[in-house]
Order: structure tokens, then sequence, then C-alpha cells
């Protein structure tokens, strides 16, 4: 059930009201908040639904951690988080809330659908090579502080700035955690998943479990990481009609690599001839 909108909520001690629901996610729902003391200040709240179990409130509290962690360490282009709370409604059953950064120029899906449907939104080559060196500087950071996202795709990832010049990762609800880059299970989003991981789908394809040995958290981002990279790719290319560097698609197929060991790690990313010589647009 998703919560009016002018309902007045408080976060670590300072009030917020309600403007608009987002989004309703498996997970929660995401609305535009303002503070109630200005409200030009707009905010991003994400609230876990309510469960029988405390698992999913659990987990919100876990995803805000490593983002506030990740954002401790200054890790580039991975959303501001702003507050945490859990607590017990009137109807006395417990919710929690994360309060974000609110990124006004939406996600990265629904700015892929606006291009489709409106050619003069070109995504040009400068721009999509700019992307693509914020989120491998992004994803290199979390890796260096062993968190892995888990679930990179266009839905996850934001634009901070109406303008759209700059991304940020936003959701870590599935993220991992691990000194040594093993992952024993994984969920996530299949179009995004590399084989390694999809060998243990189950059939209904939503509870996705690996089959037990472990696997390299590392490359399950890097092989979801070049599929972003292809879709947008496919849109510069097909949709706005414009010729991409061949270094930019070998990177994108060594990022896709059936096999893990053959898959490209970030530093081979950074070492690509891609890298060294657009560094310049970065
Ligand atoms: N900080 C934010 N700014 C703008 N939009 C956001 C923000 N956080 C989430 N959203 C929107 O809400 C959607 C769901 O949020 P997300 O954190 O991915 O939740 P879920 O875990 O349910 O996938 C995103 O795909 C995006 O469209
Ligand atoms: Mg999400």
């Amino acid at each position: 059930m998703s919560e009016p909108v002018g309902v007045i909520t408080k976060i670590n001690g300072k009030s917020y009201i309600i403007d608009k629901h987002l989004k309703s996610g498996g997970f929660g729902d995401v609305y535009l908040v303002s503070l109630q003391s200005d409200r030009t200040k707009k905010y991003v709240v994400k609230k876990a639904k309510e469960h029988e179990t405390a698992l999913n409130l659990f987990l919100l509290e876990v995803e805000y951690d490593r983002i506030f962690e990740l954002n401790l360490k200054k890790c580039p282009h991975i959303v501001q988080v702003d507050g945490f709370i859990r607590g017990i409604n009137n109807d006395n059953k417990e919710y929690a809330m994360m309060l974000e950064e609110y990124a006004e120029g939406g996600d990265l899906f629904s700015y892929i659908e606006k291009v489709q449907r409106n050619t003069s939104l070109r995504l040009n080559v400068e721009k999509l090579y700019k992307y693509v060196f914020q989120l491998v500087t992004s994803v290199e950071c979390f890796h260096n502080n062993h968190i892995y996202n888990m679930d990179i795709k266009l839905e996850n990832i934001v634009f901070t700035d109406k303008d759209r010049t700059n991304l940020a990762i936003i959701d870590f609800g599935l993220s991992k955690k691990d000194n040594f880059d093993i992952c024993t299970d994984g969920s996530g989003t299949v179009d995004y998943q590399p084989p390694e991981l999809k060998q243990g789908r189950s059939e209904d394809y939503k509870n996705v479990t690996y089959d037990g040995s472990p696997f390299t958290c590392s490359k399950v981002d890097i092989y979801s990481l070049g599929k972003v990279f292809n879709y947008l790719e496919g849109i510069t290319s097909f949709v706005n009609n414009i010729k991409i560097k061949e270094e930019f698609k070998d990177l994108i197929n060594n990022m896709l690599k059936s096999d893990p060991k053959e898959r490209f790690t970030i530093s081979q990313i950074k070492d690509s001839d891609f890298f060294k010589n657009h560094w310049d647009l970065a």
C-alpha cells in the first residue's frame, strides 16, 4: 500500500512531506519528498514493504549501511544517502525508510525509452563515453571496498542532474560484501546475469539461486555493466545512427565473455585501448 501525498514523516529529527509516489518495486515504494521547513529541498524516500518477517526492513538497513560506507569513502557516482529510520507505525507495524538525494534526471531505463521515442534527444558518443568512464570509476571504487552491487542495470542507474551529465548507481539492495570476492548465491535480474550465475536458476525465474559452488562476485558486476554498455551502444549506433569505435565494441565483448576467467577485470578495462585512447573525454 502506498503512502498518500501530503503525509509528514520524520527521519533523523527532521520532517519531510510526501510530494509524489515515484515507483513501486518488488522491494517497496519510492517517494519524492520535500523538507517541511524548506519545500524547495527535494529528496527521495525508499520505504521497505511491510512484511510478516522483518527481513525487508533488515535488508534496507544493510543497503543503507553499504551506501553510507561508500559515501564516507567518497566513492564517485554513487547515490548520496541522508538518513535511515526504523520504527513502529500507528497500526503497530514495523517500518523502515531510507532518505536519499533526489536524482532529478531520472533513471537510465526511462531515459533510453525517451530516446527511442524521440530521436531529437540524441545520445551522442561524447556523452556515451563520459557515462562509461563514470560507471567504471564507480564500480572500481566499491569493488576496492569489497562491496559488489550484484544488480547493475539501467533501472538502477540515475542522472543526478537535470542536464543528464552525471550518473549515480542507486540500488545496493542485493549487494554483497566479501573480503575475498567470493559469492555463493546471488539474486538479480536475469537479462543482466552472467552464465555462471544462471546455471542454478530456479524454474520460475524469480528466485535466482546458484547451485552451490562459489563464484567471483566482481565478475558478475563486470558482466552486468557490459550489458548496460551494450544497450547504450545499441541506442547510439542504431537509434541515433552514430558510428561507435571498434575499441569500445571490443571492450564490451571482453566484459561479456561467458567464461568468468576470460572476462575482463576492472584493471584490464582501464588498460584497454578504448580507455587509453579516449580518457581525454572523461
Ligand atoms: N534517489 C533517487 N532519485 C530518483 N529516482 C530514484 C531514486 N531512487 C530510486 N529512484 C527510482 O525508483 C526506482 C526504484 O528504486 P530502487 O532503489 O532501484 O528500488 P528497488 O530495490 O525496488 O529496485 C528506480 O529505478 C528509480 O527509477
Ligand atoms: Mg532497483
